[in-house]
């Protein structure tokens, strides 16, 4: 097993998907990775059943915090919803851009007052521009966004920016197109991420650790690729290799703007608790978009 710290900037990118369905189960993998990964991704099944104590209890285990429960309501209910997750000390947490600017610039507002208020550290928020599992039918047929699917990714990125979002969160396929739209210090997180060679599970587009940082992603959310692999943390230092190489391999440009994303990260993480510590960061037509 390869201890090398400077694989520490990498493996901090990461945010395991907890897919279980028990407090104890993600327990156990808190225990296991939190010396390894950046952040555990707490969903909808898990924070429905288990709710802020489970929060409470991976914080007090040392885990950082990305809360994925997608808020979509009037601007005043999920201002309130992000009051409580601030409180909760969460990392990052979500809302879906289709809830348009006044939702999200709320959701923004509300965070940045109940962090500083409480003295903890802005929790990021994070928009889902347009869920992976539409196609430009589902699309254009049941939502009425008549848009290319890329389009309409790319015109939802740039309100969630001017709605005071810090990032999205993408497929792999969207990367570049929002970098490109949204600029640097526009946080990225993408699912989707596997080895090559690597089983892909229902993951139809998937692209390696590496490629994916080359591409702009700023942290990569990993699932089944860690927690099936017969020595998880190993799984995870393979990534994190993968993601050296490919920015040691790339272009000097791309390797300033990763390190201040990186840095990003450390001050976050160092900030957290304490006030203002952490100001960090087609072809779809033919089918499933991620
Ligand atoms: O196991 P795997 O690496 O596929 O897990 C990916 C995680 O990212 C899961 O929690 C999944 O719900 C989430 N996700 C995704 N695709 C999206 C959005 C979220 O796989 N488009």
């Amino acid at each position: 097993m390869d201890f090398d710290p400077n694989l520490t900037p990498y493996k901090q990118k990461l945010m395991l998907a907890l897919d279980v369905d028990s407090r104890e189960k993600a327990e156990e993998w808190v225990h296991k990775l939190k010396a390894h990964v950046g952040y555990f991704k707490v969903g909808l099944q898990l924070f429905t059943k288990e709710g802020p104590e489970l929060v409470r209890s991976i914080r007090a285990r040392g885990g950082r915090i990305f809360l994925d429960v997608k808020y979509h309501d009037i601007p005043n209910t999920v201002a309130k919803a992000c009051e409580s997750a601030s409180a909760l000390g969460v990392d990052f947490i979500n809302v879906h851009a289709l809830g348009g600017r006044e939702m999200m610039r709320a959701a923004a507002e509300s965070l940045a007052a109940t962090s500083a208020r409480m003295r903890l550290a802005k929790p990021r928020l994070l928009a889902v521009t347009i869920l992976t599992s539409h196609d430009a039918r589902s699309l254009g047929q049941e939502v009425g966004l008549k848009g290319r699917p890329e389009a309409e990714v790319r015109r939802l990125a740039l309100l969630a920016k001017a709605a005071g979002c810090d990032g999205v969160v993408c497929s792999p396929r969207e990367i570049k197109l929002v970098r490109e739209a949204c600029g640097k210090g526009f946080i990225i997180v993408t699912p989707g991420v596997r080895p090559p060679g690597a089983p892909k599970h229902d993951q139809k587009r998937t692209l390696g650790s590496g490629a994916a940082l080359a591409a702009g992603a700023d942290y990569l959310v990993v699932g089944r690729p860690i927690t099936e692999a017969p020595d998880p943390v190993e799984a995870v230092l393979a990534l994190a290799r993968d993601m050296r190489a490919s920015m040691e391999a790339a272009p000097a440009g791309a390797k300033a703007a990763q390190g201040r994303a990186t840095a990003g990260a450390a001050g976050a993480s160092k900030g957290r608790g304490k006030a203002g510590g952490a100001k960090a960061k087609s072809k779809a037509a033919a089918g499933r978009r991620a």
